[in-house]
């Protein structure tokens, strides 16, 4: 089979589509005829040698797929081949073939096509397992969500507004309006704009209750500055630095909750928790239009490159697909 492969740590002109050896589907795996996977920032970074597949994932970028089962692996049980899938992968989805833990396997939702699926299950279960299994938003509450216009934000957005809550986001102006489509009440542009003084503002002076940040160090001081009382901060991406000065009576005086995820590096067992909590409480909403897929363009796979080029310069909004055939 087909894969792009990283010929060495380096620009997106690394990426090569070569030929590999097929996967062999192990014990609960399931072996997918890939026919779209999605690119996720954390891609680059692995393309750039900063961030290695976790032990036992193929070496291949691609934590993402949608396609067909074209065979069960022993101790699988629930899934037979032909049925039409979606998986969140620990690597190895811009091939023709990938094996999957049956755990991380999820039905594609109904009005969903099947390419379009592979849009969703980073974004989906990274956005549940942090806003909603994590932080708790509750309906009627703030979510601060940072990097609207990003696969994450743009599935964030319309997670929470499906939820019940009111959204703030930071974007670049030229991402603005489609966010607001999306659902979002208050659009803030972090170059030039203070997003503590805007979620002051839409808040009555109270802060977001929920803070979905991208920018770590960068952006510490100021998410706090900008936390409701009782407010959870779940830091999910590091864009703007991994070390900083962190005042704890800033915490200490609004009973603020910091938390720092990843869920590429977690156990199967919990990925398979977190895939069941999407599926039951995120997959009826994408099924009934209130969450959709966004989607920024597709490109053939081979074409791997030109994909992280425009996720790296930021051009486009949601997801950049590369599909198969
Ligand atoms: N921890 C986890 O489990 C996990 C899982 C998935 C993703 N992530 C992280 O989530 C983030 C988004 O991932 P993705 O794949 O959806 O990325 P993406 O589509 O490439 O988006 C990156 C975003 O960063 C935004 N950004 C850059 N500088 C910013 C700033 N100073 N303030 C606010 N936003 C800024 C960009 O906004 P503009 O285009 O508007 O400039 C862009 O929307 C990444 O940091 C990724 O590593 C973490």
């Amino acid at each position: 089979m087909y894969a792009v492969t990283i010929s060495e740590p380096g620009g997106p002109d690394v990426l090569r589509w070569s030929q590999v050896p097929d996967p062999v589907p192990g014990p609960g795996e399931v072996l997918i005829e890939v026919h779209a996977s999605a690119v996720n920032r954390a891609d680059l970074l692995q393309r750039a040698g900063q961030y290695p597949p976790p032990p036992g994932a193929p070496p291949y970028p691609g934590l993402e797929c949608a396609g067909v089962v074209a065979a069960v692996g022993p101790e699988v049980s629930g899934l037979a081949p032909g049925e039409e899938v979606c998986a969140l992968l620990g690597g190895g989805g811009y091939a023709q073939r990938v094996s999957a833990p049956a755990g991380q396997v999820l039905p594609v939702p109904h009005g969903v096509a099947l390419a379009d699926a592979a849009s969703l299950p980073e974004v989906a279960c990274t956005v549940w397992a942090n806003v909603v299994d994590l932080a708790g938003l509750r309906a009627g509450e703030t979510l601060l969500v940072h990097g609207g216009g990003s696969g994450i934000g743009t599935f964030a957005i319309q997670l929470a507004v499906a939820l019940g809550a009111r959204v703030v986001t930071t974007a670049r102006a030229g991402k603005h309006a489609a966010l607001r489509e999306l659902g979002a009440a208050v659009t803030v542009d972090y170059r030039d704009q203070d997003f503590v003084a805007a979620t002051k503002e839409a808040t009555g002076g109270r802060g977001a209750d929920v803070i979905l940040d991208i920018m770590g160090a960068s952006y510490l001081a100021r998410n706090l500055a900008a936390l409701a009382p009782d407010g959870r901060l779940a830091i999910i991406g590091l864009q703007g630095g991994r070390r900083t000065e962190l005042d704890l009576a800033a915490l200490l005086a609004t009973r603020g909750v910091i938390s720092a995820t990843g869920l590429r590096s977690r156990p199967p067992a919990d990925k398979a928790r977190i895939v069941k909590g999407v599926r039951e409480q995120v997959w009826p909403l994408v099924e009934s239009g209130a969450v959709r897929p966004v989607i920024d363009r597709r490109l053939p796979m081979p074409e791997a490159a030109q994909a992280h080029r425009i996720v790296e310069a930021s051009e486009h909004l949601g997801k950049v697909l590369l599909v198969t055939a």
